[in-house]
């Protein structure tokens, strides 16, 4: 009789159980982070490319496991790595031409982002970084990679299932069209807009056609507040470039736009615009409420203009703690803002794509 109370107890205990348990287990279908973009999102794939646009050296990496200079153009990590954490996936995501990592690292993660690359071929070709159309050819190789080293099957099942991040545009913007005569004598600003964004529509079809089905498409930041472009703005007493600002508020605006006719356009995909504007602008404007205490220079040497080679030698002016920076250098931001960014993004990301 006692025994066979027990059992009785037990039971549904043992099912409840494993009910709690089986819960956490299958509601993240989301087997690896694809990255494509700029420099917001490279994890090194520079380092491989003849370019002067590089940052694997020392301060960068600085706050990285094992001060590792890897080429993010950052002290620590870059939103995709803290993505990627999010999922319960791994907490860095590798450059696809590093040849320290194979496929097996891949299948869970993977990045083909190129520091100073734009939509725009004429972007790429400043620097002479990868171009979006090249990052695509990578792509196309991982998946015959992918496939030949799970079977197609479940190659195919990762590849839809995969969330992938585009983040670029200002390059576009900032290294192209208000450096060099070409583009502002085909373009208006508003012309050149609608061009970047007919380009990112165009790269969605491609990946689309490809398999992708979950994407997160980022825009572009208050570029005008970025510490290189409040140098050049001597009008404006070194305060932000609001010209530039209004320009990444509009180019967002449409790229939205743009989001919303694909996602009705193309069956089974869907398009979130991870939006950081808005965070990254609280943070430049009020930097004390995210425990910041500079905004306007970096914390890289002067703060105003280095980046890259620039940023590469030990100068005594190189801020001591990061963290108190919104800017790492005069282009990119600290692992902090990073961090602030995902954690402000990552909730509406995981509602839609679990
Ligand atoms: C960019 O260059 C590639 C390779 O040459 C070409 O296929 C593509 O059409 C170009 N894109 C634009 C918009 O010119």
């Amino acid at each position: 009789m006692v025994m066979r109370m027990a059992y009785m107890i037990y039971i549904p205990w043992l099912l409840v159980a494993q009910f709690l348990l089986l819960v956490p287990l299958t509601t993240s279908k989301v087997p690896a982070i694809i990255v494509f973009g700029d420099s917001s999102v490279d994890a090194g794939n520079n380092n491989a490319i003849p370019t002067l646009l590089k940052s694997n050296f020392k301060p960068y990496g600085r706050n990285f496991p094992g001060g590792r200079a890897t080429g993010r153009f950052c002290n620590g990590r870059v939103p995709p790595d803290f993505i990627s954490e999010a999922y319960g996936l791994k907490p860095l995501i590798p450059a696809y031409l590093d040849p320290a990592y194979t496929i097996a690292d891949f299948a869970t993660g993977v990045c083909f982002a190129s520091a100073g690359t734009g939509y725009d071929n004429a972007t790429s070709a400043v620097l002479n970084v990868i171009p979006m159309w090249k990052e695509l050819e990578y792509y196309k190789d991982y998946q015959n990679k992918l496939r030949a080293y799970l079977g197609n099957e479940k190659a195919n099942e990762i590849l839809s299932e995969s969330i992938y991040l585009m983040s670029l545009g200002t390059n576009d913007f900032l290294e192209n069209y208000y450096i060099f005569p070409t583009r502002q004598s085909q373009f208006t600003i508003k012309q050149y807009q609608d061009f970047l964004v007919g380009l990112s529509g165009n790269f969605i079809r491609e990946l689309y056609a490809l398999g992708a089905r979950k994407l997160s498409l980022t825009g572009v930041p208050p570029m005008g507040c970025l510490p290189l472009e409040r140098l050049t703005n001597i009008m404006g007493h070194h305060g932000c470039n609001e010209e530039y600002n209004n320009v990444a508020l509009e180019f967002n605006g449409k790229l939205k736009a743009m989001a919303r006719r694909l996602n009705k356009e193309l069956r089974g995909l869907t398009i979130v615009l991870a939006d950081a504007y808005q965070i990254v602008d609280q943070m430049i404007r009020r930097p004390s409420l995210y425990g910041f205490e500079v905004a306007g220079v970096a914390c890289c040497s002067t703060g105003t203009f280095e980046m890259s080679y620039l940023c590469s030698d030990d100068s005594p002016l190189t801020c001591t703690d990061a963290n108190k920076f919104v800017f790492w250098d005069a282009f990119h931001p600290t692992e902090k803002t990073n961090r602030i960014v995902v954690d402000h993004l990552i909730h509406g990301l995981q509602q839609t794509f679990r």
